[in-house]
């Protein structure tokens, strides 16, 4: 029997002030404290300081975007096997504020594959889910871009829409693993991301920018 997978709490660091340069590591440090067992939390830098906390922190980190490139003459893209030679152990893929046009997103998808490397690919509706879930990556997560930066969360704004992409991921690809974001800032939302089906959430703004983003994120772990 396969050992249940713990629910995924991935931060999204972007490109927040709070978040950005020197201040990129000094905020990853107060989530390396946090000891979890219920959770995987994972951590997705900005690309400029990815590299300083994959050496300096044990933290898992993702990268926000990768390119459909293999090491070559790529000039400015973003390759999987550099980010993987860094310590990076997946991307985030298609985020609304990073669209990927849906046939690149595919060799995106193919190249992560054969890498190993883990596919978070977002979606802001119930048709781009259908569509990205014939690329079966590892996961996919359902954030309607209006919700995006606000505080209302989308657990609470749209819970019907959440138990139709779970549905719809199990059905079009059962590998896949649906999760949810845009607007979580509580345990509330946390738990009810939960109940309604999904395997964990994507956090932007309510870490980053909290006053103790490390208290912060135990309580809403609690
Ligand atoms: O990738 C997650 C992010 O887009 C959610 O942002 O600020 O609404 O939590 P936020």
């Amino acid at each position: 029997m396969k050992k249940a997978s713990k629910p995924l709490v991935l931060i999204n660091f972007k490109t927040y002030k709070e978040a950005a340069g020197k201040k990129a590591l000094f905020l990853a440090k107060q989530l390396v404290g946090i000891k979890e067992n219920r959770y995987e939390i994972i951590v997705a830098p900005s690309l400029l300081t990815i590299k300083e906390i994959a050496e300096r922190t044990k933290l898992k980190i993702f990268s926000q975007h990768a390119d459909n490139v293999t090491l070559g003459a790529h000039t400015g893209s973003i390759s999987i096997e550099e980010l993987i030679s860094i310590g990076v152990k997946g991307t985030i893929l298609n985020h609304s504020e990073k669209k990927i046009p849906l046939h690149l997103l595919k060799e995106t998808v193919e190249i992560c594959k054969n890498k190993k490397f883990t596919t978070v690919v977002c979606a802001s509706t119930l048709s781009e889910i259908k569509k990205i879930a014939g690329l079966c990556p590892d996961y996919i997560a359902y954030e309607p871009k209006e919700l995006i930066g606000g505080n209302i969360s989308v657990t609470q704004s749209k819970p019907e829409i959440i138990i139709k992409a779970v549905e719809l991921v199990k059905n079009l690809c059962p590998k896949a693993k649906l999760l949810c974001g845009a607007g979580v800032h509580s345990k509330e939302d946390l738990g009810q991301a939960l109940l309604l089906g999904s395997e964990g959430v994507l956090i932007g703004h309510a870490v980053p920018k909290a006053k103790n983003p490390g208290k912060f994120l135990k309580e809403m772990l609690i």
